[in-house]
């Protein structure tokens, strides 16, 4: 979406093989139908995919160094924690990770596996090209040994195509599967468990339920940052569907759904708004205080979460709950059919 950072010449970056399983402009083709759908039903609803152009991905990064955020930090000493726990456990050589964006979360990890001597390949698998090549160069640097074989795929469609020549842990880190609403995350949990052969590994990042003042200031912190991360989806509709929606005249809304569970992000029209979306030669209006759902950010009870890896076929053998449910590591094993 965003034009791609220029590469250093002759760089490992630019010289990578990145596999790819998106035809060109794919992102651009969903955008407008998801848009077509989004704007014409109601409530309206944009997915949270489009956050992450490259000033969404910048003011992202922002949000995970907030104070008032605690996701990251919890995941990251989570990690720190029991990597060589995880490493010894699984003894895999391969190490695939789904949206891993520039992966620096995913350190531990590999230094653990290195260290233990098992690291033979990695796989960051991304819609982003530009991220994964970039990350790439990172990656070849710090794990010299190491395979580093970037797949490019939404993890909706392409979870069939990654590469499967030995034993594999998949990792799902950053509490991103709160983003799926119930019905779409069996259907996704079916569908990885799915493309994993029996005796398999899948590490999850989940966020979990606790007193909903603290989850709320995650989402609405102090200096605004994560109000211009949701707001920023109405820039990236003006400039990538040549739409004319007059950002100044939105407000960010965030509410925890205690029915739920789960954070709700949205933007809603301070006035009555009659703008066009360009490309799609498509009117719309909001009506004063009309909301438009931008994110969900569910957090779930570890009981409940292995109970749904387990109907998905997989077995939660290990599990690691930050002091005061803060966050939590899960790892399960594809088993038989069931
Ligand atoms: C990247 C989906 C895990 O839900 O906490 C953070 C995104 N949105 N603040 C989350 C997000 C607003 C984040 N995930």
């Amino acid at each position: 979406m965003a034009p791609p950072p220029t590469l250093p010449e002759n760089s490992f970056a630019a010289s990578v093989h990145v596999a790819t399983h998106l035809a060109p402009g794919w992102a651009q083709k969903a955008l407008r139908e998801e848009v077509r759908q989004a704007f014409t039903s109601m409530p309206k609803e944009l997915s949270p995919r489009w956050l992450y152009d490259q000033r969404g991905s910048e003011l992202f990064d922002q949000i995970t160094q907030l104070e008032e955020y605690y996701p990251t930090e919890a995941e990251r000493a989570l990690l720190t924690a029991h990597a060589s726990d995880i490493a010894r456990t699984t003894g895999v050589g391969m190490i695939v990770e789904l949206g891993s964006g520039s992966g620096d979360k995913t350190r531990t990890l590999l230094d653990a596996f290195q260290s233990q001597g098992t690291l033979r390949s990695f796989v960051p698998f991304d819609v982003s090209e530009t991220m994964l090549r970039m990350a790439a160069g990172l990656l070849h640097e710090r794990y010299p040994e190491a395979e580093i074989a970037p797949v490019v795929g939404d993890f909706n469609l392409h979870l069939d195509r990654l590469p499967s020549p030995q034993n594999r842990l998949l990792v799902f880190l950053g509490g991103t599967i709160g983003n799926f609403y119930p019905a779409e995350r069996t259907i996704f949990l079916k569908s990885l468990a799915n493309t994993l052969r029996c005796g398999e590994w899948f590490l999850l990042g989940a966020d979990l339920v606790k007193d909903s003042k603290r989850i709320l200031r995650a989402y609405n912190d102090d200096s605004g940052v994560t109000a211009q991360f949701i707001l920023n989806s109405l820039h990236v509709l003006n400039r990538e569907l040549d739409a004319d929606l007059p950002v100044e005249d939105f407000s960010y809304v965030v509410v925890w759904d205690e029915d739920e569970e789960r954070i709700d992000m949205r933007v809603r029209a301070d006035r009555k708004i009659d703008a066009t979306i360009g490309a799609l030669n498509l009117p719309v209006s909001f009506a004063p205080g009309e909301e438009l759902r931008v994110e969900i950010s569910a957090k779930f009870h570890p009981e409940a979460l292995v109970a749904e890896l387990r109907a998905a076929g997989m077995v939660v053998h290990k599990q690691w709950i930050a002091a005061g449910n803060e966050f939590g590591l899960f790892l399960a094993r594809r088993e038989v059919e069931i």
